[in-house]
Order: C-alpha cells, then structure tokens, then sequence
C-alpha cells in the first residue's frame, strides 16, 4: 500500500526524481507526474491503464505558467480563468510546441490547462519547476477518487505516495472548455463549475453531448465513471416493482425511502452537497450485498447537470 501523509516537500522531491504522487484537487485527487517527461507520463498511463488516445490534463499554478507551451490565449479562455481559477474548469487551449510532449495530447493540437484549487496541491506546483499531468487517480473507466482512501485502494500497490488532502471539497471532476477557431466557446464535458456560471460570463455556449465512438474529449465516451455494480435510472418507485429492496441499492438526490441499502445525496437537496457524495456512495454501493443500483436523476441545473451526466454514463455500462 502507499504511504499517506501531507508531506508537500516529500511529494515535491519524489516528483523531481520522476515518481508519480496522487495529489488532492477541490474537484478529484489526481495521479500526477512531471508533464515534460515523456516517461514519467508513459507511467502515469501504464499505472491507469489508460489508453493512449485518451488525453491528459496539465496542471499550472497559474495562466501565466502555460506561457511557454500554449499559443495565444482566446479572450473567453483569459477571462474564465480570470474569473475562475483557481477552480474546477480545465481550459482546452492551442499547442505551440512540443515543450508537452504529444503523449500527453494523444497527438491531439489542444492541451488541456488547468489551475487546481487546493492548498497543498498549488504549494506543491508553485515548488516545482515543471507543470503535473494529472488524469484522475483511479483505474481507467472507474469511478474518480475523492479521498485518499480511494486512491489507497485501487491504485495504492502502484504508487508510493499519497498526499493526504482531505476529502474534495468539490467531488466531481472539472469543467471542460475547449474554443472553436472562431473561438466560441464549447463544453466538452461538464463538472464541477456550472454551465450557468459560465453562460453568465460568455452567454450561450454549445454543449458536447456524449457519443460511444469517436469523442472529442475520450473521457467522453459514454460508458464512462462506472461503478462496479450494475445502475438503472427512472422513477424509484417504479424500479422498486421490478426490482426488490432487499437486494437494490437506492440513490436518491433528497428523498427517504427508508431502505436498508440506501444513500441520500442532499437531504437539503443541495447540488453542491450531492456533487460532493456521489463518487464515495458509488462506491459504498460496490461493497454492498446488492444486485443493482436504482437511480434517478436530478433537475438539469446547476451541478445537477454533471451529476447526471456521470449518472448516465455509469448506467450506459453493461457490467452484469
Ligand atoms: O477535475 C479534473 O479535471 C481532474 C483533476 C485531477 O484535475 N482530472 C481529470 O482528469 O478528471 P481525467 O484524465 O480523468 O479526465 C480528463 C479529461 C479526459 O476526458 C480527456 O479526454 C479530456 O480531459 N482532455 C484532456 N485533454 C484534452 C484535449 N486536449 N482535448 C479534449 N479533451 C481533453
Ligand atoms: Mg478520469
């Protein structure tokens, strides 16, 4: 198992040696390693079993950071970032060179920038003379990470160390932001700063819906963020006919059904309370005695929208 400590210099040291460290972010914790080092990111996709064509973010303490290997920055992008990070928005911005080598991008002109919000995390990027790539710190296509525990237990053999952050604040991953060559803004995949918060900035923005086959941003393939029990989504008492309580796990955005296998997301029927539980009662449903988790979805708005959109993606995967 790896070691799990808050140690900002230890991390810091073990990364300049070409080590991989899981660092906590507002949003997910994140397996990160010395984005310049094309070995160092080979590990990163070996130890995630993640496929090649699937892209990685690149983490800077700050826009400015992104200088020397990002073109000209979009006004839109300058602005979001201006209002936003440090935050859970990742913006898709031109490649200049190959300062990032092309593993990271999948060959792809865009790189994915972001400014993550946690103490320890911008301690660590401010001490460190090169950017993180960091996908999130779970085995490719499974549930992301949102505590040190979670990393500790599907990744913990692999890495050896975890800087302990606590549980994210935000829980669900970040905003993706990409700009057309018009530079309209596009979404590429919704998260944990909401597309109302955007639209209010940029006003109408296009959203990216999911395919399965051929994604714009491969974390969008639609069987994605899956648990290892089989979800349904509908109308809870509906599912409950077909399925029995004993053997179901339920989750609800606020409402009781007072079963033995159940989690409420918000009993408040907060958004951002809901985002924060989702991923660890996914996976508290994994060590459960259930066949299946029954699911609804939640109104589309604010992080509502995220929330549902990873809800869908888990229930679209067919692991019976
Ligand atoms: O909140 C987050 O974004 C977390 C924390 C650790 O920062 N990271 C995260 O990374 O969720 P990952 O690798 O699990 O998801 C990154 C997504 C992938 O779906 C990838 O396809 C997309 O970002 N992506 C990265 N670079 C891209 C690019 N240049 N163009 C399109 N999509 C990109
Ligand atoms: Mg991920």
């Amino acid at each position: 198992m790896a070691e799990i400590g808050s140690d900002v210099e230890k991390a810091a040291s073990l990364l300049m040696q070409g080590e991989l460290v899981a660092v906590p972010t507002e949003t997910v914790y994140g397996l990160a390693g010395n984005a310049i080092d094309v070995n160092v990111v080979a590990k990163i996709f070996a130890v995630k079993n993640r496929p090649e064509f699937d892209p990685l973010i690149v983490h800077v303490p700050s826009l400015r950071n992104a200088d020397t290997f990002v073109k000209e920055i979009p006004k839109k992008a300058e602005r979001l970032a201006q209002l936003f990070w440090p935050g859970p928005l990742t913006l898709l911005l031109q490649k200049k060179n190959d300062l990032i080598p092309p593993l990271v991008t999948a060959g792809l002109s865009t790189i994915g920038v972001r400014s993550p919000d946690h103490p320890l995390t911008r301690k660590l990027l401010t001490a460190l003379p090169f950017p993180l790539a960091a996908p999130s710190a779970n085995p490719f296509g499974y549930v992301s990470p949102t505590s040190p525990q979670h990393v500790n237990d599907q990744l913990g053999d692999k890495i050896s160390y975890i800087l302990d952050g606590g549980v994210c604040e935000v829980g669900i991953e970040s905003t993706i932001v990409g700009f057309t060559a018009t530079e309209q803004a596009v979404i590429h995949r919704l998260g944990g700063l909401s597309l109302e918060r955007i639209t209010a900035v940029l006003g109408e923005v296009d959203v990216l819906t999911h395919s399965t086959s051929n994604p714009s941003a491969p974390g969008q393939l639609k069987s994605h963020y899956a648990p290892g029990k089989k979800l349904v989504i509908g109308k809870i008492e509906e599912l409950l006919q077909v399925h029995p309580a004993h053997s179901s796990g339920i989750l609800t955005f606020s409402q009781d059904y007072h079963s033995q296998y159940q989690r409420i997301l918000s009993p408040g029927g907060n958004m951002e309370e809901a985002a924060k539980n989702l991923f660890l009662f996914l996976r508290e449903f994994d060590t459960m005695p259930i066949d299946i988790i029954l699911t609804e979805l939640l109104p589309e708005e604010g992080l509502g929208r995220a929330i549902n959109d990873r809800l869908t993606r888990a229930a679209s995967v067919d692991n019976n």
